[in-house]
């Protein structure tokens, strides 16, 4: 299979030395990106910035911005059997970005946002008969915020994580399918789920 994998988080620029962003360290996906490849798959990954190194043998694509990923993301999905998106994107962007730095005196208290694109929204709505898995970070209501946002997005599984996911070493994972099926991964390694994530997209893809 051609596998399409984000990872990261996106950056949106105030000014040049400022940003907003969101707390990730890219290492899921990029798990996600390694054992759909060990187990025999392409795959493009698309990442935001992190400290982490292009992973051997995946052409690899970095981003900055939620509106470049999404350009990314929307032109590679084209030609993949598949979209995997373990990305943090940022929701909203400052509706101006400074080109100069701006001088704390003529800082304004607050920043005007705009939403950026939803963009495995986007993509899953032109899906076909391609999967599309997404991830749900949620701090409370945790199974139900996943269950609707499955659903509003229209994805075909969607991997629930709970906050303490970020940065961790081991974590919990629940992958809640479309059908009603479900497969609870309890403190495991990253490299664990990402296996699990990626046997739930051969079977998604098994039973189209
Ligand atoms: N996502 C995306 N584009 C965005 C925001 C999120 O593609 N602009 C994707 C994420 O990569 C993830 C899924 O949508 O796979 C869920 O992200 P999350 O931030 O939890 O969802 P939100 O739409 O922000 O929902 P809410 O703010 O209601 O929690």
């Amino acid at each position: 299979m051609q596998i399409l994998v984000t990872a990261g988080p996106t950056r949106e620029p105030i000014d040049p030395v400022r940003y907003l962003s969101n707390d990730s360290s890219g290492r899921m996906g990029f798990a996600i990106a390694r054992a759909a490849r060990r187990r025999g798959h392409a795959v493009t990954l698309i990442s935001g910035p992190t400290n982490l190194q292009d992973p051997r043998g995946i052409a690899t694509h970095r981003v900055v911005t939620a509106r470049e990923m999404d350009e990314a993301v929307q032109s590679h999905f084209e030609s993949a059997d598949g979209l995997i998106m373990a990305a943090a994107v940022s929701d909203f962007r400052p509706r101006r970005a400074s080109r100069q730095k701006i001088k704390k005196g003529a800082m304004e208290e607050s920043i005007a946002l705009i939403r950026n694109p939803d963009i495995v929204a986007r993509a899953a709505k032109r899906k076909g008969d391609r999967f599309v898995i997404g991830f749900a970070l949620e701090t409370e209501n945790g199974e139900r915020n996943a269950l609707d946002k499955m659903k509003r997005k229209r994805l075909d599984a969607i991997v629930w994580n709970d906050a303490s996911a970020i940065g961790a070493k081991r974590s919990t994972a629940t992958i809640l399918l479309r059908d009603g099926g479900s497969e609870r991964i309890e403190a495991r390694t990253k490299d664990t789920i990402a296996n699990a994530i990626v046997r739930t997209a051969e079977r998604l893809v098994h039973e189209r």
